[in-house]
């Protein structure tokens, strides 16, 4: 099928669905047109005209002058029978759903391999940081060491309120819902599960390691409060929910944990909800992305950037895998493999029974007060993954560098 010309099936009308709509409305020279938008809830009122919207998937899926697929809806099941039915019609797909494509990730390969044809998922990491395609082909020659940044719009949002304004967690999470930037369920923001899905699909395009996200620690923003951001504002420290991944001689380290950053260090100044990037290879040593890591049209751009580059029938190639392996075996790994020793905090409540210092590697600093108690130190993130602290919602637990 021949894409120098693209029509389009869209999928989702959502958020970014909408914003792609107008992105492609204010975009000339790519020659594309969405010929039908296939939504969920017919009763719901949309920007358009509701003779615009079909309700029936087939009318996508069955057209054959459809030559793309555009799949924005957030129900990663959904989207998957979606995305798995295009590709077996030989239609290309561009989707920004990272949960779908981190938990189907080989079965997705296989499919692009079988049938010929690309899926594009820009926007499923950190928006409009075309980060994705820079680590498959730029990075192709150079041996990354890590890759570590900041990843979630809405968490860094959320941080960045509490910080600048003292506002509290359940109003900047309100408010990061109000603008577009959370998930429809927001909890797969502030429990680090969507920055897991980026950081699988990060890894498996900088190092050609694709682990399940499922494998990867993540611990993420919810038990935060007040005390924290007081802690790391009397030290000059900003909070931030980092991904990490990092080439380890004991193999590759991947985690999601909140960190303190001093000022002076890249992601210090990385606030609302713009995402950061940093990279570092053998030769090109470290370098740095910013910009917009949610919303409409930031995601929507990348969108548009996808399909783009399916008119000069730019495709993954997944080279780092190893062409002949690509689609049935990529390396599978599991985050604890590379067992890493981390210096936390650890902030706990006043009770007998939160002592922790024993699951420490070693205890650097021991604070108690009525109101508020903390322990400093390193423990392995084995440790601390099987240590039930991270399911303790009175605790919060945030990486010191
Ligand atoms: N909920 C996501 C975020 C949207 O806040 O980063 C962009 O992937």
């Amino acid at each position: 099928m021949t894409r120098d010309t693209l029509n389009i099936g869209l999928f989702g009308f959502g958020c970014v669905g909408k914003g792609l709509y107008d992105v492609l409305e204010h975009t000339q020279g790519l020659k594309a047109t969405i010929k039908t938008i296939v939504v969920k809830h017919p009763g719901k009122t949309r920007a358009l005209p509701p003779e615009r919207f079909s309700y029936d998937p087939k009318l996508i899926l069955e057209d054959d002058s459809i030559n793309v697929v555009v799949e924005l809806i957030d129900d990663a099941d959904a989207a998957f029978s979606i995305v798995r039915e295009a590709l077996t019609r030989g239609k290309a797909v561009v989707s920004a759903n990272k949960k779908m494509i981190a938990e189907h990730f080989n079965e997705l390969l296989e499919l692009q391999r079988i049938h010929n044809v690309p899926l594009l998922y820009e926007g499923a990491a950190c928006a409009s940081i075309p980060v994705i395609r820079n680590l498959e082909e730029y990075y192709d020659n150079d041996l990354l060491t890590s890759l570590e940044g900041i990843v979630n719009g809405s968490t860094n949002y959320i941080l960045s309120k509490m910080h600048t304004l003292g506002q509290d967690y359940a109003g900047a999470l309100s408010e990061a819902q109000a603008l577009g930037f959370a998930e429809s369920d927001p909890a797969l923001d502030v429990n680090g599960d969507d920055a897991r899905y980026k950081l699988s699909l990060l890894a498996a395009h900088a190092f050609g390691i694709f682990v399940r996200p499922e494998d990867i620690f993540r611990y993420g923003i919810s038990s935060i409060g007040q005390e924290d951001i007081r802690y790391a504002r009397e030290k000059g420290l900003k909070i931030k929910l980092l991904a990490h991944a990092k080439k380890a001689p004991e193999g590759l380290q991947l985690y999601v944990i909140p960190h303190f950053i001093p000022a002076g260090h890249k992601l210090h100044g990385i606030d609302e909800e713009y995402n950061g990037v940093l990279v570092e290879g053998v030769f090109s040593d470290k370098q740095f992305f910013s910009g917009k890591g949610a919303g409409a049209y930031p995601t929507a751009s990348a969108v548009l950037s996808d399909l783009s580059a399916l008119t000069y029938q730019y495709r993954y190639e997944y080279k780092k895998m190893g062409r002949e392996r690509a689609g049935d075996t990529a390396q599978a790994a599991s985050a604890y493999d590379a067992d890493p020793l981390i210096r936390i905090y650890c902030r706990y409540p006043a009770a007998p029974e939160h002592n922790h210092s024993a699951l420490f590697a070693s205890v650097e600093e021991s604070y108690s007060s009525q109101a508020f108690n903390y322990l400093s130190g390193t423990i392995r993130l084995g440790d601390l993954h099987r240590s039930g602290l991270c399911e303790d919602r009175e605790v919060f637990l945030s990486v010191l560098n």
